[in-house]
């Protein structure tokens, strides 16, 4: 690779700008920089950084960004008892002396990253765009991960639920898609682009509900907050819809095809509350049987888990000790039990759900309440594996993810 040209269109040029652009940490950039270097960052790997990263993208780079990467590219260069580019040193110096301290101390500054899904050439073509190899979709997101609830952040999960999506986009298109805490909407454009028929994204916080819907324009997606129809797919609901407040008519009235969740099951408050709105949308049949509606209905209703049982905190812990060894019993079923997906179009609606587990007791907390009120959950990670449509993101670890596929027992 050493004495190749480096071309900004294909690897390893390419993951070294898509990384760049999506904001990877500068450790990440350096690695992708000596691999295109043949081992080192050759004074052709600099140039090509100067060109493609921070020349060309220079009004898209967040400064302080681009002054840690610089940095830590001057120093693997000296290091290596190489010769830094004039041009990189000057640029360092230039952000040394104009970067104000108060640009520094903004933690809940927003950003704009870059996500760059790179479609392997032989695979599928993009319906929103065929032939086109890759696919860029820029976000704003905050620096500081727990801003808007964590919905300002893109979360690991939702890279993959993305990469299911535009893997296998038939299963989306031409479905009426609803997801739970939407965050960023990285979900929600990756549906806009599989032609989903209806895409409709949800949060319960409001600051998040506006960072949402500016990236939805940034992605030239129109944006509609009532409930009229409207056939053109690139029309995108956006709802404020809190688990906890959200009723059960409210609820019934959006008929989804396929539900999605990414990075959902984090909080252990919010569990029962999340499991009851699955509940309902999971329960409606395209026809609307009352046999299936009351299938799960039964067993998770609004007075079992209202407020005052919900929002007692200790109650919340028994009921996940309580469960622990039957969540674990379902946590084996589960991982015994894997199933190619199906999207049961003609019996009821199914979720996709993603997750990291972070922590196995609220984890198991989750399959106690969603075993409690009917839902069947078949963890489909091993038996549906999207393409790796972000080979450049070395901070993405796809393993740590689990994908669930869950329905309404009938
Ligand atoms: C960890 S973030 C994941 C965001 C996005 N799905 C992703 O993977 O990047 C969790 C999301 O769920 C939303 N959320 C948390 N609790 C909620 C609740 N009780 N009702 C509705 N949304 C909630 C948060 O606002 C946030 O957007």
């Amino acid at each position: 690779m050493a004495n190749q040209e480096l071309d900004p269109v294909a690897p390893p040029g390419l993951h070294l700008v898509s990384a760049f652009l999506a904001m990877e940490p500068a450790d990440s950039l350096i690695s992708l920089a000596r691999a295109c270097g043949g081992g080192s960052v050759t004074e052709k790997v600099q140039r090509f950084i100067w060109s493609y990263c921070i020349s060309e993208a220079s009004g898209k780079g967040y400064v302080p960004y681009v002054k840690n990467f610089l940095k830590k590219l001057i120093v693997e260069v000296e290091s290596n008892h190489g010769d830094v580019l004039d041009e990189l040193y000057e640029q360092y110096a230039y952000i040394m002396t104009s970067l104000k301290d108060d640009h520094l101390a903004e933690k809940n500054k927003r950003v704009c990253k870059y996500i760059t899904f790179l479609f392997p050439d032989g695979t599928f073509d993009l319906p929103s765009c065929p032939k086109s190899r890759k696919l860029i979709v820029p976000l704003q997101c905050s620096l500081n991960m727990l801003e808007g609830d964590t919905g300002c952040s893109i979360w690991p999960s939702s890279l993959y639920l993305s990469e299911i999506i535009l893997s296998f986009p038939e299963i989306f298109s031409n479905k009426s898609c609803f997801e739970v805490g939407s965050g960023v909407g990285l979900v929600g454009v990756c549906l806009a682009q599989a032609k989903a028929a209806k895409v409709i994204l949800t949060d319960g916080d409001l600051s998040t509900l506006v960072n949402l819907r500016s990236n939805l324009e940034l992605n030239q997606l129109s944006i509609e907050t009532d409930f009229s129809e409207n056939e053109d797919s690139n029309v995108v609901k956006c709802i404020h819809l809190p688990w906890e407040s959200a009723s059960e008519s409210e609820v019934r009235g959006f008929m989804p095809e396929i539900v999605l969740g990414a990075d959902v099951i984090y909080d252990p408050t919010c569990l029962p509350h999340l499991v009851r709105v699955l509940s309902i949308l999971l329960s409606q049949k395209k026809s609307d049987s009352p046999t299936q509606k009351e299938s799960c209905k039964g067993s998770i209703r609004d007075s079992e888990y209202g407020h005052d049982r919900v929002n007692d905190t200790n109650q919340g812990k028994i009921l996940c000790a309580n469960d622990l060894d039957r969540c674990h019993s379902n946590h084996n079923g589960i991982d015994a039990c894997k199933e190619a997906p199906n999207t049961r179009s003609s019996e009821g609606p199914v979720a996709y759900i993603a997750s990291v587990i972070r922590n196995i007791d609220t984890f198991n907390c989750f399959l106690a309440l969603a075993s409690q009120a009917n839902l069947a959950i078949t963890d489909i990670t091993e038996t549906f594996r999207p393409f790796n449509l972000l080979p450049y993101m070395q901070s993405y670890q796809r393993s740590n993810i689990r994908l669930f596929i869950v329905s309404c027992n009938t």
